[in-house]
């Protein structure tokens, strides 16, 4: 509530708290007005709060800060100094700090020392969609808008002071993770031009993804003739207009006035073409207007196609703050990929499928079909180029893998619910098959230096020898999981394309999560889990409540066995034959959340509290775990249970309002139970899914009593993509306090099931 006063104030969008009629029809209401910026920046949300000027811009310009040692993941850090505003950064990764590059930073009179140049707030942060204020301890306030390759800054310096600006092309977020993930700056050059703007360059290397130098050119330009401007090398200024070298360097611009505004393009090209994409800010424009074309683009493209019938201020901060939180990255960098020259689109900050796979990329596809079709192509072209579709990737260069590689499962995600448009599809299988066949050259990474982290599957040696992954292989257990589910996605794009061998040793394939299966191994009462296994068939003892220290070097990654052993999705029939059954199946669900095996912040275990649909009669237990989870977040700073990671956590979220789960690399969606009257989903071409609901509750009255698909009696508690999504459709629930059971028809599909 504060906020929204806060945003009245500062960017003169007032509105009605009290009642707001949501008019179903009225397609260009500003949404962006609910949107929290600030939603998931602290407590480890590391959500970027700056400015993104439209869904995946490639500019995202905020403050960079500094606080002791805490890693400032996204730039921001609710206390601390800042020390610069940068053009470039990530949104909700863990991991190490990335980015945080082509920076200015404003100081009162001439700066004697560059040594420190940064400064506390005088006041915390404010802003909105597309609009981001500073108020620093000297005085200065600072106001930032942006298109997608160029930032706006607006400086407010103390009456009668000089006003200067500091470029330092060094200027790079630090990590104080250890690990050897912290960025570098390697070098640049800079150059001054008489009628006052500037040009250069700087170069870069790692970060979390290990990658080597990359080079990021910019250009900037004052509203006005600097009266006094220097090149600054090492510490000290010095004589003429250009500096280069691996030194820090850069520029001091100095004015006489109080107010004083600054265009800056980037580019990954060239300086020059970093000058034409500052041309995208035509020179004298507002702030507060570049700011509503930025709200204009995020309501257009992304707020306007989920609209719910709540007029409940925290529902509705809640699902617009979300959604905008699901679109930062990864960033459109079409145009400005300086590998190589395509007609394909290139998207890059993929941060991580890793995360995203499991039910962002189901819902970017809904939300943003036009970006996901591109985002597909753009996977295989880097395969097309760099010889893998990465996993993760930053700063053009692939890195870092988790676990399998996940591209997989998004491509068979798109292709099984119809995703063409201009996707070549017989490349996008081979771009699948290297993943599955072909080992990728050892990067030596140090934290795991057995095999890649860089792309691929590193244990690709002992899946395709043994059909499980011995111990010589880091993070074993938990990548065969994921590779199990990897080659699911190849059987299911080679079956579509008619390659009917391939589809059916990719299903055998993926069958292998089996023979991690020990029966023997017991916890907490129940038998059987996937556990590490020698080359000569043993088993390894090994506690399934224990992952060690569950990273780099374990055997399972970030979970331990309780949630890998349940993560085989396209075989849960087979798993709760090996589980026991039924009702051993529940009771272990069950003992997942009560043991506390379970982590709404973490990823692995996404699935987990809607499996109970694969049992007759427990459908209502799903329904319970998503409210329980759903209850854990909030529109506010903290109001993320984990990381981001890439908008995965806040899209977990909208599905639980949207009352569906989907099970990624196949058509089908778990039902659960909507939040709201109505919700309407607009799917393009005319297209909408409609989710109405009476008799319930948010937050009291929520178990599904009966439910009806486009206008027929629905009695299982699945759908399909063409049941609701293809050509649009309905869902009418009745929902009431007490758990029926209505769900009586056939169980959720188990493809890789006998
Ligand atoms: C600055 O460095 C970049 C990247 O290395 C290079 O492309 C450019 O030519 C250099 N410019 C000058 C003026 O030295
Ligand atoms: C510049 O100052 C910093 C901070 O005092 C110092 O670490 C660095 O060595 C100096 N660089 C040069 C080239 O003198
Ligand atoms: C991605 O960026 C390119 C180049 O700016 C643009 O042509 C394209 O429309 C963008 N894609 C989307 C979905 O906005
Ligand atoms: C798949 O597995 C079945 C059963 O083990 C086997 O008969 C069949 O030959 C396998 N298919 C391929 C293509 O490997
Ligand atoms: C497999 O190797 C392990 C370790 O060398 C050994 O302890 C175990 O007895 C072996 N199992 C079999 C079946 O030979
Ligand atoms: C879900 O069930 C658990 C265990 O019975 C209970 O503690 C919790 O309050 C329930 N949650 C909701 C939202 O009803
Ligand atoms: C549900 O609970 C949340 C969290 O306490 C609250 O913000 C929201 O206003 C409640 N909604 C309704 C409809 O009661």
């Amino acid at each position: 509530m504060a906020l929204l006063t806060r945003s009245c104030l500062f960017l003169h969008v007032c509105f009605t708290l009290v009642v707001i009629s949501v008019d179903f029809a009225q397609a260009d209401s500003d949404w962006s007005q609910y949107v929290n910026i600030f939603q998931g920046t602290e407590g480890g949300g590391n959500r970027f709060p700056g400015v993104v000027a439209a869904p995946f811009a490639m500019v995202k310009l905020g403050p960079d800060m500094r606080n002791g040692d805490a890693n400032a993941y996204s730039g921001y850090l609710p206390e601390g100094n800042i020390f610069g505003f940068s053009m470039m950064h990530e949104s909700g990764t863990g991991g190490a700090p990335k980015y945080g590059v082509v920076s200015q930073m404003p100081v009162v009179g001439v700066p004697i020392s560059l040594e420190d140049l940064s400064q506390p707030r005088a006041s915390p942060d404010e802003g909105g969609v597309g609009y981001y204020k500073s108020f620093l301890a000297n005085g200065v306030t600072v106001e930032l808008a942006a298109t997608e390759h160029a930032g706006l800054y607006s400086y407010d310096f103390p009456q009668d002071s000089v006003s200067s600006v500091v470029v330092d092309v060094s200027h790079v977020l630090p990590s104080f993770r250890g690990f050897g993930w912290e960025q570098h700056y390697s070098g640049g050059n800079f150059s001054l031009f008489e009628d006052g703007h500037y040009e250069g360059s700087g170069i870069y290397n790692n970060g979390w993804n290990l990658s080597p130098d990359w080079t990021i050119h910019f250009c900037g330009r004052f509203n006005q003739q600097p009266w006094e401007y220097w090149a600054f090398y090492g510490n000290s200024s010095v004589p003429g207009t250009s500096v280069s070298g691996s030194e820090r360097l850069g520029g001091v611009f100095t004015f006489s006035g109080p107010k004083v505004a600054s265009r800056v393009g980037i580019s990954f090209i060239s300086s020059q073409k970093a000058c034409e994409n500052l041309e995208e800010i035509a020179e004298d424009t507002e702030i507060l207007a570049l700011a509503d074309v930025a709200k204009t683009r995020w309501n257009k493209e992304v707020l306007n196609k989920v609209q719910i019938s709540s007029d409940n201020v925290d529902d509705l901060q809640l699902v617009y703050s979300s959604l905008y939180g699901m679109f930062l990255i990864p960033s459109n960098r079409s145009g400005e990929n300086p590998g190589w020259s395509s007609s394909e689109p290139y998207y890059d900050d993929i941060f991580t499928l890793w995360d995203t796979h499991r039910c962002h990329t189901a819902l970017f596809q809904i939300i943003q079909p036009e970006a996901y079709e591109e985002f597909i192509r753009s996977l295989i072209d880097i395969w097309r180029h760099d010889g893998f579709m990465p996993d993760a990737r930053s700063s053009n260069y692939n890195g870092r893998v988790q676990g399998g590689s996940n591209a997989d499962n998004v491509l068979a995600d798109a292709y099984i619910k119809g995703v063409r448009g201009s996707i070549d599809w017989e490349d996008g299988f081979s771009a699948m098959q290297t993943d599955a066949e072909v080992v990728p050259p050892n990067n030596f990474d140090p934290n795991a230096p057995d095999s890649s982290t860089k792309e691929g599957r590193g244990a690709l040696p002992d899946w395709l020898q043994y059909g499980y992954i011995t111990p010589r292989f880091s993070r074993a257990v938990s990548q065969a999981v994921e590779y199990s589910t990897n080659d699911f996605g190849l059987h299911q794009v080679a079956a579509g394309l008619g390659k009917s061998t391939e589809a059916e040793t990719y299903l055998n394939r993926s069958q292998n999560w089996r023979n991690h299966w020990n029966p023997a191994a017991t916890s907490y009462d129940h038998a059987g889990f996937v556990v590490p296994r020698l080359e000569n068939g043993s088993f390894v003892p090994q506690d399934p409540a224990n992952c060690g220290g569950c990273y780099w070097s374990d055997a399972y990654y970030e979970d331990s066995s309780w949630v890998y052993s349940m993560n085989a999705i396209h075989d849960v029939a087979e798993l709760k034959k090996r589980v026991g059954g039924d009702a051993r199946f529940v009771d272990r669900l069950n003992k997942i959340f009560e043991l506390g095996f379970f982590d709404a912040g973490n990823e692995p275990s996404f699935v987990t509290p809607y499996l109970y649909n694969f049992v007759q009669g427990e459908q209502w237990r799903s329904v319970n775990r998503s409210r329980d989870i759903g209850a854990l977040y909030n529109a506010g700073p903290r109001g993320l249970p984990g990381n981001s990671d890439a908008g995965a956590m806040e899209s977990n979220l909208l599905w639980q309002m949207i009352g569906l789960y989907p099970l990624t690399g196949q058509t089908t969606f778990l039902i659960l139970a909507p939040w709201f009257e109505s919700m309407t989903m607009d799917l393009g071409n005319g297209k909408k899914l409609e989710i109405i609901s009476s008799g319930g509750n948010r937050n009291t009255t929520f178990y599904v009593q009966s439910l009806k698909v486009n206008g027929e009696t629905w009695d299982r508690a699945w759908l399909t993509w063409d049941d609701i999504f293809a050509n649009g459709g309905t869902m009418q629930y009745v929902l009431g306090e007490r758990p029926v059971h209505w769900a009586t028809g056939d169980l959720p599909p188990s493809p890789a099931s006998d």
